[in-house]
């Protein structure tokens, strides 16, 4: 079972990947896939979003797909049945992490306070998703998170950009970001997939500090 934590070796940026119509599934991941970005976050907040899934699972084999927006035991069985390596939830709940572990969907769990993080620490996540980011707080947040959680690392999404997620990176506590700038809704609308493979290039070159 792979360890969230070595999802951090393939790049600084997770895609935050919502996606409307089936037919854009497989040619996004591999537009992301081609630009460098492998791990990939399918959020559930679509109705095709689990038939999303399926698809790029079986046609994009260098992609490493992971289900985001994942609530509940059914979501995470539902993800983990569509072919997703991972999950990430919006915010942590023990049940939802005992559904993961019960099913072995590594989790990256959703934390925003130090409750949060200490609630997902009890349960053995030491690599927790900080959102929403801006709304939570942002950097100062963070560095004020790493005072107490001295091995807590964060992946921060919600209102990161490709100017901002420098500033994220150069965090210590902060080894990789999420966000759904790789994929603008006007160039999936367009099907511009090439421009979705150079934003995935300009994140995949984005330092960490
Ligand atoms: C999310 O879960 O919505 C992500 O954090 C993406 O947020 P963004 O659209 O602000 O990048």
């Amino acid at each position: 079972m792979l360890n969230t934590l070595d999802l951090v070796a393939h790049g600084p940026v997770i895609p935050v990947i919502v996606i409307h119509r089936l037919e854009d599934a497989v040619p996004m991941a591999q537009a992301l896939v081609d630009g460098g970005v492998k791990v990939l976050e399918v959020t559930l907040r679509t109705p095709i979003a689990l038939q999303c899934m399926e698809a790029i699972a079986k046609a994009v084999p260098g992609a490493i797909l992971g289900a985001g927006t994942v609530r509940n035991r059914a979501d995470a069985q539902a993800a983990k049945d569509a072919g997703c390596v991972f999950a990430v939830s919006p915010g942590y709940t023990s049940e939802v992490g005992r559904a993961c572990r019960d099913i072995g969907l590594p989790l990256l769990p959703g934390t925003a306070t130090g409750s949060e993080v200490m609630q997902a620490n009890a349960d053995g996540y030491l690599f927790l998703k900080f959102f929403p980011a801006m709304q939570a707080g942002g950097i100062p947040m963070l560095k004020a998170l790493a005072g107490p959680f001295t091995d807590v690392v964060f992946c921060p999404t919600g209102g990161i950009t490709l100017e901002t997620a420098p500033q994220f990176l150069a965090l210590p506590n902060v080894k990789v970001c999420g966000g759904s700038w790789l994929t603008p809704t006007d160039a999936v609308a367009a099907k511009d997939w090439g421009r979705i493979t150079l934003l995935a290039k300009e994140a995949s070159a984005l330092k960490r500090g």
